[in-house]
Protein backbone atom coordinates (compact mmCIF):
# COMPACT_ATOMS: atom_id res chain seq x y z
CA UNK A 1 0.00 0.00 0.00
CA UNK A 2 1.67 3.50 -1.23
CA UNK A 3 2.04 5.81 1.56
CA UNK A 4 -0.15 8.81 2.58
CA UNK A 5 0.34 12.23 0.59
CA UNK A 6 1.05 14.10 3.76
CA UNK A 7 2.45 17.16 2.33
CA UNK A 8 1.48 19.52 -0.73
CA UNK A 9 4.13 22.38 -2.03
CA UNK A 10 2.47 25.75 -2.91
CA UNK A 11 5.56 28.24 -4.82
CA UNK A 12 4.34 31.25 -4.36
CA UNK A 13 7.23 33.48 -5.08
CA UNK A 14 6.81 34.86 -8.37
CA UNK A 15 6.22 38.23 -8.88
CA UNK A 16 3.04 38.13 -10.60
CA UNK A 17 4.03 41.13 -13.24
CA UNK A 18 1.20 40.38 -15.27
CA UNK A 19 -1.09 41.39 -13.01
CA UNK A 20 0.63 44.88 -12.34
CA UNK A 21 -0.50 47.26 -10.61
CA UNK A 22 -2.35 44.90 -8.71
CA UNK A 23 0.16 42.70 -8.15
CA UNK A 24 2.76 45.53 -6.45
CA UNK A 25 1.90 45.16 -3.33
CA UNK A 26 -0.13 42.32 -3.08
CA UNK A 27 1.04 38.87 -4.03
CA UNK A 28 -0.92 37.41 -7.39
CA UNK A 29 -1.61 34.23 -5.02
CA UNK A 30 -4.16 36.67 -3.16
CA UNK A 31 -6.18 37.50 -6.29
CA UNK A 32 -10.02 36.94 -5.20
CA UNK A 33 -12.38 34.78 -7.62
CA UNK A 34 -15.37 36.20 -6.35
CA UNK A 35 -14.89 35.76 -2.45
CA UNK A 36 -11.98 33.68 -1.91
CA UNK A 37 -8.28 34.43 -3.01
CA UNK A 38 -6.65 31.86 -5.38
CA UNK A 39 -4.31 30.70 -2.66
CA UNK A 40 -7.36 29.08 -0.98
CA UNK A 41 -8.82 27.53 -3.39
CA UNK A 42 -5.01 25.95 -3.44
CA UNK A 43 -5.20 24.88 -0.13
CA UNK A 44 -8.87 23.49 -0.23
CA UNK A 45 -8.14 21.55 -2.90
CA UNK A 46 -5.22 19.87 -1.36
CA UNK A 47 -6.67 19.75 2.00
CA UNK A 48 -9.39 17.90 0.61
CA UNK A 49 -6.99 15.04 -1.03
CA UNK A 50 -5.66 14.35 2.66
CA UNK A 51 -2.60 16.77 3.15
CA UNK A 52 -2.05 17.72 6.12
CA UNK A 53 1.33 20.01 6.24
CA UNK A 54 1.20 22.83 3.77
CA UNK A 55 4.50 23.75 2.29
CA UNK A 56 4.89 27.85 0.88
CA UNK A 57 7.15 28.33 -0.85
CA UNK A 58 7.38 32.40 -0.51
CA UNK A 59 9.46 35.26 -1.46
CA UNK A 60 9.23 38.85 -0.83
CA UNK A 61 5.86 41.00 -0.97
CA UNK A 62 3.78 37.77 0.40
CA UNK A 63 3.32 38.63 3.83
CA UNK A 64 -0.68 38.84 3.38
CA UNK A 65 -0.22 35.29 2.52
CA UNK A 66 0.85 34.10 5.93
CA UNK A 67 -1.38 36.64 7.18
CA UNK A 68 -4.53 34.96 5.40
CA UNK A 69 -3.89 31.63 6.76
CA UNK A 70 -3.10 32.71 10.14
CA UNK A 71 -5.33 33.71 13.05
CA UNK A 72 -6.28 37.40 13.79
CA UNK A 73 -7.46 37.51 17.06
CA UNK A 74 -8.57 41.33 16.44
CA UNK A 75 -10.84 41.03 13.47
CA UNK A 76 -12.33 37.87 15.33
CA UNK A 77 -13.11 39.94 18.28
CA UNK A 78 -14.75 41.68 16.17
CA UNK A 79 -17.18 39.96 14.26
CA UNK A 80 -17.77 38.08 17.83
CA UNK A 81 -19.16 41.47 19.34
CA UNK A 82 -21.12 42.39 16.20
CA UNK A 83 -23.13 39.10 16.38
CA UNK A 84 -21.75 38.29 13.00
CA UNK A 85 -21.60 34.54 13.42
CA UNK A 86 -21.20 33.15 10.17
CA UNK A 87 -18.15 35.57 8.79
CA UNK A 88 -16.69 34.18 12.00
CA UNK A 89 -16.77 30.85 11.61
CA UNK A 90 -15.41 31.43 7.91
CA UNK A 91 -12.54 33.01 8.61
CA UNK A 92 -12.13 30.66 11.67
CA UNK A 93 -12.08 27.58 9.43
CA UNK A 94 -10.12 29.19 6.52
CA UNK A 95 -7.56 26.05 7.28
CA UNK A 96 -8.65 23.28 9.62
CA UNK A 97 -6.87 23.08 13.03
CA UNK A 98 -5.07 19.87 12.34
CA UNK A 99 -3.44 21.04 9.29
CA UNK A 100 0.11 22.77 9.74
CA UNK A 101 1.43 25.75 7.60
CA UNK A 102 5.07 26.05 7.37
CA UNK A 103 6.44 28.93 5.50
CA UNK A 104 9.96 28.83 3.76
CA UNK A 105 11.75 31.74 1.81
CA UNK A 106 13.23 30.85 -1.86
CA UNK A 107 15.68 33.48 -1.54
CA UNK A 108 16.27 34.30 -5.43
CA UNK A 109 13.72 33.75 -8.14
CA UNK A 110 15.74 30.59 -9.73
CA UNK A 111 12.44 29.08 -11.47
CA UNK A 112 9.85 26.59 -10.41
CA UNK A 113 12.25 23.42 -10.00
CA UNK A 114 14.67 26.12 -7.72
CA UNK A 115 11.34 26.93 -5.71
CA UNK A 116 10.66 22.96 -5.05
CA UNK A 117 13.66 21.86 -4.08
CA UNK A 118 13.62 24.61 -1.24
CA UNK A 119 10.85 22.68 -0.10
CA UNK A 120 12.94 19.52 0.33
CA UNK A 121 13.85 20.36 4.08
CA UNK A 122 10.31 20.38 4.95
CA UNK A 123 8.93 17.34 2.96
CA UNK A 124 11.30 14.90 3.71
CA UNK A 125 11.40 11.54 2.16
CA UNK A 126 7.90 11.22 1.28
CA UNK A 127 6.22 11.27 -2.49
CA UNK A 128 4.04 15.01 -2.07
CA UNK A 129 1.63 17.17 -4.23
CA UNK A 130 2.93 20.41 -5.97
CA UNK A 131 0.29 23.03 -6.83
CA UNK A 132 0.37 25.84 -9.12
CA UNK A 133 -2.46 28.33 -7.78
CA UNK A 134 -2.62 30.04 -10.96
CA UNK A 135 -4.06 27.08 -12.71
CA UNK A 136 -7.27 27.09 -10.80
CA UNK A 137 -9.78 23.89 -11.76
CA UNK A 138 -13.44 23.50 -11.42
CA UNK A 139 -14.17 19.39 -10.31
CA UNK A 140 -16.53 17.21 -8.85
CA UNK A 141 -13.62 15.66 -7.33
CA UNK A 142 -10.61 17.81 -6.58
CA UNK A 143 -7.34 16.85 -9.24
CA UNK A 144 -5.21 16.33 -6.32
CA UNK A 145 -7.44 13.73 -4.94
CA UNK A 146 -7.90 12.11 -8.19
CA UNK A 147 -4.34 11.94 -8.53
CA UNK A 148 -3.81 10.75 -5.30
CA UNK A 149 -6.38 7.87 -6.07
CA UNK A 150 -4.07 7.14 -9.30
CA UNK A 151 -0.93 7.06 -6.89
CA UNK A 152 -2.81 4.39 -5.04
CA UNK A 153 -3.38 1.88 -7.77
CA UNK A 154 0.49 2.39 -8.97
CA UNK A 155 2.37 3.73 -6.80
CA UNK A 156 4.06 5.99 -9.47
CA UNK A 157 4.52 9.72 -10.16
CA UNK A 158 1.40 11.67 -11.54
CA UNK A 159 1.35 14.88 -13.64
CA UNK A 160 -1.76 16.09 -13.95
CA UNK A 161 -1.97 17.16 -17.82
CA UNK A 162 -4.50 18.26 -20.41
CA UNK A 163 -5.03 18.78 -24.08
CA UNK A 164 -4.35 22.05 -25.48
CA UNK A 165 -3.96 23.82 -29.21
CA UNK A 166 -0.08 22.94 -30.29
CA UNK A 167 -0.15 26.91 -30.77
CA UNK A 168 0.63 27.16 -26.88
CA UNK A 169 3.03 24.66 -26.25
CA UNK A 170 5.74 27.13 -25.75
CA UNK A 171 4.01 27.75 -22.71
CA UNK A 172 3.74 24.55 -21.11
CA UNK A 173 5.74 21.36 -20.26
CA UNK A 174 5.06 19.07 -22.81
CA UNK A 175 4.63 15.22 -22.67
CA UNK A 176 4.62 12.02 -24.36
CA UNK A 177 2.93 9.44 -23.28
CA UNK A 178 2.51 5.32 -24.12
CA UNK A 179 -0.69 4.04 -22.18
CA UNK A 180 -0.02 0.28 -20.72
CA UNK A 181 -2.12 -2.75 -20.62
CA UNK A 182 -3.14 -1.42 -17.11
CA UNK A 183 -4.52 1.20 -19.22
CA UNK A 184 -2.06 3.90 -16.94
CA UNK A 185 -0.72 6.77 -19.62
CA UNK A 186 3.38 5.85 -18.57
CA UNK A 187 5.22 9.79 -20.08
CA UNK A 188 8.04 8.92 -22.17
CA UNK A 189 9.44 12.89 -22.91
CA UNK A 190 8.77 15.65 -21.47
CA UNK A 191 9.63 18.87 -22.36
CA UNK A 192 9.94 22.27 -20.94
CA UNK A 193 8.40 24.61 -23.03
CA UNK A 194 8.64 23.81 -26.20
CA UNK A 195 8.07 25.52 -29.97
CA UNK A 196 4.72 23.94 -31.49
CA UNK A 197 7.04 22.66 -34.18
CA UNK A 198 9.27 20.76 -31.26
CA UNK A 199 6.35 19.73 -29.03
CA UNK A 200 5.87 16.02 -28.63
CA UNK A 201 2.28 15.61 -28.35
CA UNK A 202 -0.66 18.74 -27.86
CA UNK A 203 -1.00 17.20 -23.99
CA UNK A 204 0.44 19.60 -21.30
CA UNK A 205 1.06 19.61 -18.14
CA UNK A 206 -0.77 21.89 -15.97
CA UNK A 207 -0.27 23.11 -12.57
CA UNK A 208 -0.97 19.55 -10.49
CA UNK A 209 1.97 17.07 -9.43
CA UNK A 210 2.38 14.34 -7.57
CA UNK A 211 6.05 13.44 -7.07
CA UNK A 212 8.12 10.84 -5.55
CA UNK A 213 11.14 12.35 -3.34
CA UNK A 214 14.29 11.20 -5.88
CA UNK A 215 12.93 14.24 -7.64
CA UNK A 216 14.70 16.23 -5.09
CA UNK A 217 18.06 14.68 -6.18
CA UNK A 218 17.18 15.48 -9.58
CA UNK A 219 16.86 18.61 -8.75
CA UNK A 220 20.15 18.70 -7.08
CA UNK A 221 21.76 18.58 -10.73
CA UNK A 222 19.62 20.40 -12.89
CA UNK A 223 20.86 23.10 -14.54
CA UNK A 224 19.21 26.31 -16.02
CA UNK A 225 16.86 25.40 -18.45
CA UNK A 226 14.25 26.93 -20.60
CA UNK A 227 14.05 30.78 -19.87
CA UNK A 228 17.20 30.62 -17.67
CA UNK A 229 15.27 28.63 -14.74
CA UNK A 230 15.84 25.62 -13.01
CA UNK A 231 12.85 23.57 -14.32
CA UNK A 232 11.15 21.45 -12.72
CA UNK A 233 10.33 19.40 -15.77
CA UNK A 234 13.84 18.91 -16.49
CA UNK A 235 14.32 16.73 -13.11
CA UNK A 236 10.90 15.03 -13.87
CA UNK A 237 12.83 14.43 -17.76
CA UNK A 238 15.76 12.82 -15.69
CA UNK A 239 13.33 11.03 -13.65
CA UNK A 240 12.13 9.21 -16.28
CA UNK A 241 14.92 7.63 -16.36
CA UNK A 242 14.95 5.92 -12.74
CA UNK A 243 11.38 5.89 -12.53
CA UNK A 244 8.10 5.35 -13.68
CA UNK A 245 5.66 9.02 -13.82
CA UNK A 246 2.32 8.81 -15.53
CA UNK A 247 0.13 11.31 -16.60
CA UNK A 248 -3.27 11.36 -15.68
CA UNK A 249 -5.63 13.91 -17.59
CA UNK A 250 -7.99 14.85 -15.04
CA UNK A 251 -11.55 15.62 -15.40
CA UNK A 252 -12.34 18.79 -14.11
CA UNK A 253 -12.49 22.71 -16.13
CA UNK A 254 -9.34 24.86 -15.56
CA UNK A 255 -8.99 28.62 -15.60
CA UNK A 256 -5.64 30.33 -16.47
CA UNK A 257 -5.23 32.51 -13.92
CA UNK A 258 -1.74 33.41 -14.51
CA UNK A 259 -3.13 35.84 -17.57
CA UNK A 260 -5.98 38.45 -17.05
CA UNK A 261 -8.56 36.94 -19.70
CA UNK A 262 -8.17 33.46 -17.75
CA UNK A 263 -8.96 35.10 -14.94
CA UNK A 264 -11.84 37.06 -16.20
CA UNK A 265 -13.58 33.72 -17.30
CA UNK A 266 -12.64 32.48 -14.25
CA UNK A 267 -14.43 34.97 -11.80
CA UNK A 268 -17.70 34.91 -14.39
CA UNK A 269 -18.03 31.44 -14.09
CA UNK A 270 -17.23 30.78 -10.29
CA UNK A 271 -19.91 33.64 -9.65
CA UNK A 272 -22.54 31.84 -11.77
CA UNK A 273 -21.34 28.83 -9.83
CA UNK A 274 -21.81 30.48 -6.47
CA UNK A 275 -24.82 29.84 -4.34
CA UNK A 276 -25.48 33.31 -2.94
CA UNK A 277 -24.44 35.30 -6.35
CA UNK A 278 -25.44 33.15 -9.02
CA UNK A 279 -28.85 33.80 -10.02
CA UNK A 280 -28.91 37.71 -9.58
CA UNK A 281 -25.60 37.46 -11.60
CA UNK A 282 -27.22 35.79 -14.66
CA UNK A 283 -29.92 37.65 -14.77
CA UNK A 284 -27.58 40.52 -14.24
CA UNK A 285 -25.37 39.08 -17.37
CA UNK A 286 -28.76 38.54 -19.58
CA UNK A 287 -29.47 42.59 -19.10
CA UNK A 288 -26.24 43.52 -20.86
CA UNK A 289 -25.84 43.92 -24.59
CA UNK A 290 -22.75 42.35 -25.75
C1 LIG B 1 4.93 26.08 -15.15
C2 LIG B 1 5.72 24.84 -15.58
C3 LIG B 1 5.14 24.27 -16.86
C4 LIG B 1 3.67 23.98 -16.66
C5 LIG B 1 2.94 25.27 -16.24
C6 LIG B 1 1.49 24.98 -15.91
O1 LIG B 1 5.18 27.11 -16.09
O2 LIG B 1 7.08 25.18 -15.74
O3 LIG B 1 5.81 23.07 -17.20
O4 LIG B 1 3.10 23.48 -17.87
O5 LIG B 1 3.56 25.82 -15.06
O6 LIG B 1 0.79 26.13 -15.59
P1 LIG B 1 4.83 28.65 -15.79
O7 LIG B 1 3.39 28.82 -16.13
O8 LIG B 1 5.12 28.89 -14.35
O9 LIG B 1 5.72 29.44 -16.71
Amino acid sequence: MPARIRTAVFPVAGRGTRFLPATKASPKEMLPVVDKPLIQYAVEEAVAAGATRLVFVTGSSKRAIEDHFDSDPGLEHALASSGKDDLLNTIRNIVPASVACIYIRQGEPLGLGHAVLCARPAVGDEPFFVHLADDLIHADEPVLAQMRDQFNAHGHSVLGVETIPVEQSASYGIVAVETNDAGHHVVRRIVEKPKPADAPSNLAVVGRYLLTPRVFDKLEHTGRGAGGEIQLTDAIADLLNEETVTAWPFSGRRYDCGNKLGYLKATVEYGLRHEELGDGFRDWLRTMSL
